[in-house]
């Protein structure tokens, strides 16, 4: 599979943003991707293991697999992984190998939510970079990272396919446009605790 077709939640969050209808700094009535990481939980569930076995001998098992895992938990735990490696018969190297390839897999645990903005052209010449320098500034934690708290990730991306509402933000999903720097704080305001 190519680093494209693991994107299809970018794919997911195009549809939405063409047929949702928006007013500035409104949020969007999306669905929420579930990306909030079970927590505690480190081992496989009987679901997860029966999807592994279902993957065993076809072709592209191990991102199959590791999408589902990163599915189910957020990222790809460090136990989660030699649980896949056992099943799956394959070497530990190559599962980190595809995970450390695929800028898509994440070997650390996300924030409980998780803030994306968008680095795409029309979000970039719009102020995308001054929504990511106040975002930073204002939770104390860089793109990449998650804050002292566990309660959000910074993550930039690539165009969400909403350029009409650039510059734009999502939060767990939903999706934040015509934003303002000094709009950030009331919006994280809105997550902190829940
Ligand atoms: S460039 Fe940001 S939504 Fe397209």
């Amino acid at each position: 599979m190519s680093r494209r077709g693991i994107h299809g939640a970018g794919w997911r969050m195009r549809q939405a943003c063409r047929t949702a209808r928006f007013s500035g700094g409104r949020t969007l009535s999306i669905a929420k991707k579930q990306v909030a990481a079970v927590e505690e939980i480190q081992t496989l569930t009987p679901e997860l293991k029966s999807f592994i076995a279902e993957w065993k001998d076809q072709p592209g098992n191990l991102i199959m697999v590791l999408h589902r895992v990163q599915q189910h938990f957020g990222y790809v735990p460090r136990e989660i992984a030699f649980e896949v490696a056992d099943l799956l018969g394959t070497p530990l190297a190559k599962i980190y190998g595809v995970i450390t390839f695929y800028h898509f897999f994440k070997m650390t645990k996300p924030g409980k939510h998780t803030i994306a903005v968008c680095m795409g052209t029309a979000c970039y010449l719009k102020g995308g970079q001054q929504l990511l320098d106040e975002l930073e500034a204002l939770l104390g934690a860089k793109a990449d990272e998650v804050t002292d708290d566990g309660e959000f990730s910074i993550t930039a991306v690539r165009c969400i396919g909403c350029c009409g509402l650039a510059p734009v933000l999502t939060v767990d999903g939903e999706v934040y446009g015509n934003l303002k720097p000094d709009q950030l704080a009331g919006i994280v305001a809105k997550y902190r605790g829940k």
